[in-house]
């Protein structure tokens, strides 16, 4: 089996970050989110493995290269323009051969893994196995109706009317018989080829295509809540590990990781967090689920339920939570005894400041 791992698309959800990064580089835990997607798909013995890429292809190939790092071998196949998922299966369609694949979206989090789920896949061997997870609300994704043996009877895309709570998430198992599907269908209103019309279309042939249900945690990381959420997850099974320097007046409390190199000073950390190496906390409260990255400052600042990303510096800040900061972003305050704020906002950013 190969796997193909989609890190192309728009990501307007994640704006402003997506502006300047691709989303799958998100880091989650100080790891991007599609590194935690390649140790998902390796955990599945899956060695051959395609990487769609659209515009920001050289930077996700600069923290990925060919992938020996995981002792995966990734081909980069780049996307024109992001025409949707199932235009992503054409697209590989020469590495993609005769061979069955697993499609992995590369901003989804499954970190309880979907090695069961691959299992079954082997061994009942239809056309299509999609992966399922009960949601709350799933008028905003698309949803399946199974039959008694958990085959598939018909897949809705957002249907105002849910059948089911069954809603598909970020990773799909496929034979070849997917491409005579792709081939098939149209793009969809808004103009892309849906991987769902693709299945449907299966379904609508009589190909047996069944689902599996994921019990496990899953996250779309597709916007800042559920980035930070997932973060707070992820936060919570790491066990503590402390190589950095720590002086005699800071105080660590719980599963704090402080990596190689980072030095927290006079300073109190609340676990789950983890400071990046070459960071330097000072005079500070952080924690906790709390992320920094690599070369940040924090000073006199207190900071919880947060990530800041590599090479941010946040000083006399008081108070800040449930924040995303970008890479060498900076956070401050104006000065003593002024009253104002004063900010640098970019496009789609959101700032909010207490009432
Ligand atoms: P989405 O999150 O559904 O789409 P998007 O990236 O365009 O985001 P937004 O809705 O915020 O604008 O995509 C799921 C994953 O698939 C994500 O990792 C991006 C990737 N993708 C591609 O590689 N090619 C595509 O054509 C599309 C639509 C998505």
């Amino acid at each position: 089996m190969k796997a193909l791992v989609l890190a192309g698309g728009s990501g307007t959800r994640l704006r402003p970050f997506s502006y300047s990064m691709p989303k799958q580089l998100i880091p989650i835990a100080n790891t991007p989110v599609l590194v935690h997607v390649l140790q998902g798909v390796r955990d599945l013995g899956v060695t051959e493995v395609g990487v769609i890429v659209g515009n920001r292809g050289p930077e996700i190939e600069a923290v990925i290269g060919d992938g020996s790092r995981f002792g995966l071998r990734i081909t980069h196949i780049p996307q024109d323009a992001p025409r949707g998922l199932a235009h992503t299966v054409s697209v590989a369609r020469d590495f993609l051969g005769d061979d069955d694949f697993v499609m992995y979206l590369g901003d989804n989090m499954l970190p309880d893994g979907v090695a069961r789920i691959a299992e079954e896949f082997t061994t009942h061997r239809p056309a299509a196995q999609v992966v399922v997870h009960r949601v709350a609300d799933p008028r905003s994704f698309g949803v399946v109706e199974l039959g008694p043996e958990g085959e598939v009877l018909r897949l809705v895309e957002k249907p105002a009317e849910p059948r089911s709570d069954m809603a598909l998430i970020g990773v799909y198992f496929f034979t070849p018989a997917i491409h005579e599907a792709v081939e098939a269908i149209e793009p969809s209103a808004r103009g892309e080829l849906e991987i769902t019309d693709a299945i449907q279309w299966l379904v609508t042939s009589g190909a047996y295509v069944r689902a599996s249900r994921y019990e496990g945690y899953w996250k779309d990381t597709g916007k800042v809540e559920d980035v930070l959420e997932c973060n707070s997850r992820l936060l919570d099974g790491l066990p503590r590990r402390i190589e950095g320097q720590v002086d005699t007046g800071s105080v660590l409390v719980g599963q704090v990781v402080v990596e190689a190199g980072a030095r927290v000073l006079r300073s109190r950390v609340q676990g789950p967090a983890i400071i990046g190496s070459g960071t330097v906390v000072r005079d500070s409260h952080v924690g906790p689920y709390t992320s920094i990255g690599r070369d940040c400052l924090v000073s006199d600042s207190r900071l919880e339920g947060s990530i800041a990303m590599d090479e941010a510096t946040v000083t006399g800040v008081h108070g800040l939570r449930d924040s995303l900061i970008g890479r060498a972003a900076s956070v401050g305050t104006t000065g003593r005894g002024t009253d104002h704020h004063c900010l640098v906002v970019g496009d789609h950013t959101r700032v909010e400041v207490a009432a």
